[in-house]
């Protein structure tokens, strides 16, 4: 039977979000075989609590040249890479991990790889072996050997932790692992102003997010990085029949301010857009649902779902929504 000490940590890595979506997948299908699950980044982790969770599976991408991504190095990789910490550090634990990366680089999956030999390092024993997916069979290739790895997830946890009963009927839905709350003691109305201010709020107040190299502002005098800019064009390169929807956008600046000019960019640099609703759309949906009139400028929260969490052990490892963006030290 499932019990909180059987809480099975799905932790991932992700650049662009695949990684996520993977960990999202496993927990889903994990819960629907009558297993409790938690995922977070590995970087949100607690790693004081790595010593009292039985069950770990690690979901990592591999970016740059062999590199990990942003949202497991700040925390995780510096505390695994501890030279003190000893050999029998992780005895009690059992853990498998999953790699994506693209074998069109030199240096394939090397993040999950140093992973997985550091956690065998420190005393953790394997449910079921490393898989490894490749961006070059993206499609079937990469999903079939994904739904391969989950078979053996699965079955290896009912073994261990003693599931017997069939799978809960997928035309059953469970309880959402997120819910919104509305913040009505907040006096903050947040959708007052104009649309980039609205966005620069949204971005610059979320919880813990940053880049190193980002040089964010609010106070328009300062060095401003942010510009309003509207979508001009947008055509699908990609096929119709085509899984991935690809696409070209052009955009016209239609801030008071200038872009930077071409030559000011380097390789490596990065663009982040920071989509908002048309408030015309905005006003149109409320016209429909008026009974959300009164809620409409106070602030959501998307926070776990305490039902699923409160038997969770320990407490501090409760997830947030915060996914790949989240690294300490915001800029404002
Ligand atoms: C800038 C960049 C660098 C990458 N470097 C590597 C690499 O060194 N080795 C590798 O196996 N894959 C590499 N990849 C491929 C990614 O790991 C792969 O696309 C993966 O599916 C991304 O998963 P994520 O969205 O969870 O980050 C790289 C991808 C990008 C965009």
């Amino acid at each position: 039977m499932p019990t909180k000490n059987n809480t099975i940590y799905i932790l991932y890595g992700s650049e662009t979000g695949q990684s996520q979506n993977y960990a999202n997948e496993l927990s889903h299908l994990l819960r629907y075989h009558h297993h409790q699950t938690i995922v977070s980044t590995l970087d949100d982790f607690n790693l004081l609590s790595i010593i009292d969770i039985k069950y770990l599976i690690v979901i990592c991408s591999t970016t740059g040249q062999g590199e990990l991504p942003r949202n497991a190095t700040q925390k995780f990789w510096k505390f695994m890479l501890k030279k003190k910490l000893p050999s029998i550090l992780l005895n009690n634990l059992k853990f498998t991990t999953l790699g994506l990366g693209d074998s069109s680089y030199s240096q394939f999956n090397f993040a999950i790889r140093k992973i997985h030999a550091r956690l065998l390092q420190l005393g953790a024993k394997e449910l079921c072996g490393r898989a490894e997916l490749d961006e070059l069979f993206a499609g079937k290739g990469k999903e079939s050997a994904f739904r391969i790895w989950c078979d053996e997830v699965v079955s290896s946890l009912n073994k261990h932790i003693g599931i017997k009963e069939a799978p809960i009927d997928s035309e059953i839905l469970l309880e959402p692992e997120w819910i919104a709350q509305i913040d009505r003691g907040s006096t903050e109305v947040v959708t007052k102003g104009h649309e980039l201010d609205v966005a620069v709020t949204r971005y610059t107040k979320a919880p813990n997010i940053s880049h190193k190299s980002r040089t964010v502002s609010t106070d328009k005098k300062q060095n401003q990085t942010h510009h309003l800019l509207q979508v001009t064009e947008n055509e699908r390169l990609t096929s119709q029949e085509h899984f991935q929807d690809v696409r070209r956008l052009a955009m016209k600046n239609v801030s008071d301010s200038p872009l930077p000019p071409l030559q000011s960019y380097e390789p490596g640099d990065m663009l982040e857009i920071i989509p908002f609703n048309d408030p015309h759309d905005v006003e149109l949906l409320l016209k429909c649902q008026p009974e959300w009139n009164e809620d409409a400028d106070l602030p959501l929260k998307i926070v776990p779902n305490p039902k699923l969490y409160e038997k969770a052990l320990p407490d501090s490892t409760i997830p947030t929504p915060n996914s790949l963006i989240s690294t300490p030290n915001v800029k404002n």
